[in-house]
């Protein structure tokens, strides 16, 4: 199985430490977990020059790093996304990564191979906003096109990790394993939902008309997917 983890941070705080508790109960020695850390591995800010829409993503001025991620995204079983909360939000180094993913959503382009994958997501808040956090990053998956996504909200109450009670992390443990227990249950399994079946056909229908973005209207087309085909088996 192989495992992509990007961090909405550098730091090696509350958010990263359950996320390895989670990698830690989910993988074995066999499988193969690849992470990047943002802002360090992700690109600059979007600069809204629509190059990625209009004339494809290897136009984009952050082709690189961009590229770089999405290639082990597209390889991965399982993509897990964590965040700190900040000021109720994701943190703006993951946004920037999302700006720069936009392509590929169901309005536009997105990838067959993300309609197998299972989407894990994580924040951690000292008081409040994680649920919300967690709430946008599955949003920011479902338009990738990934059809089945666990959301875990955590609220540490603490500024590091360092300051988390050990009665707390023993309840956060506690709750990890059951859901790495479910997740691998399911594992492989994954079928897109009734809702991401009908967006798709929403989003079919606009590609059918659309006389104003022929990248995106040559790509459907070169799918199969303004016909019988479909990204999903
Ligand atoms: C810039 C910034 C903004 C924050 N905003 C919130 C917030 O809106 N709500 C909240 O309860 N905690 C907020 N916090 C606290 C963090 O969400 C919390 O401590 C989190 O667990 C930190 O994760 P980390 O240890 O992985 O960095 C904020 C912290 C920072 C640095």
């Amino acid at each position: 199985m192989k495992i992509v983890i990007i961090h909405g941070q550098n730091h090696h705080g509350s958010t990263y430490h359950i996320t390895e508790m989670l990698t830690d109960n989910l993988t074995t020695s066999e499988d193969q977990v690849s992470e990047f850390f943002l802002p360090t591995d992700g690109p600059k800010h979007c600069i809204g020059c629509y190059r990625c829409f209009e004339e494809g993503e290897a136009c984009c001025p952050h082709k690189e790093r961009v590229q770089k991620i999405v290639k082990v995204m597209d390889l991965s079983d399982i993509i897990i996304i964590n965040s700190p909360t900040y000021c109720l939000s994701m943190s703006g180094q993951l946004k920037t990564l999302f700006d720069h993913l936009a392509y590929q959503w169901m309005s536009h382009r997105p990838k067959k191979e993300m309609f197998s994958k299972t989407g894990i997501v994580i924040s951690t808040t000292a008081g409040a906003g994680a649920k919300k956090v967690t709430k946008d990053l599955s949003q920011q998956l479902f338009w990738l096109g990934v059809p089945k996504v666990y959301q875990l909200p955590v609220k540490v109450g603490a500024s590091s990790w360092g300051g988390v009670s050990n009665e707390l992390k023993e309840k956060i443990e506690v709750k990890i394993y059951g859901v790495s227990q479910s997740i691998k249950r399911r594992i492989g399994k994954v079928k897109p939902s009734l809702k991401h079946k009908i967006t798709f056909e929403l989003m079919r229908m606009m590609q059918r008309k659309n006389d104003w973005n022929f990248v995106d209207r040559g790509y459907w087309e070169d799918k199969g997917w303004l016909g019988h085909e479909r990204p999903w088996k």
